[in-house]
């Protein structure tokens, strides 16, 4: 079924909880089953310093997004980019075939906090 890490990260997901002056925001949903994640992330000096998430979701959404955290904190912006989907559900040495839909938020969520970032600071760099 499940495997240690996913259990793990289910059971005790790291960086929960939602960052109030976040520099970027990623908010997606899962059209299969209506489950939502939402990313936050603090940048500096092009790096991802702090990330956290809420996620309304089921276990394997949840360890999913833990994961990503973890993989998203401390890397480049340019870096974070590239953690996909596939990434994650390795690094949970993989998710049961009926649940690997579950895996499609969570670099995508992270994705869209980055873009949400970049945006932003085109907007003050504008200013
Ligand atoms: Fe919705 Fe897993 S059942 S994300």
């Amino acid at each position: 079924m499940y495997s240690k890490k996913v259990m793990d990260h289910f059971m005790h997901p790291r960086n929960v909880g939602e960052i109030k002056d976040a520099d970027g925001i990623g908010e997606v949903g899962n059209p299969v089953c209506g489950d939502l994640m939402t990313f936050y992330i603090k940048v500096e000096n092009n790096k991802i310093k702090d990330v956290k998430f809420k996620t309304f979701g089921c276990g394997a959404a949840i360890a999913v997004s833990s994961m990503v955290s973890e993989l998203a904190k401390g890397k480049t912006i340019e870096e974070a980019m590239k953690v996909t989907n596939k990434i994650v559900v390795g690094e949970l040495d993989g998710l049961p075939s009926q649940k690997l839909h579950c895996s499609n938020l969570g670099a995508d969520a992270l994705h869209k906090a980055i873009k949400n970032y970049l945006e932003k600071k085109k907007d003050k760099d504008k200013k």
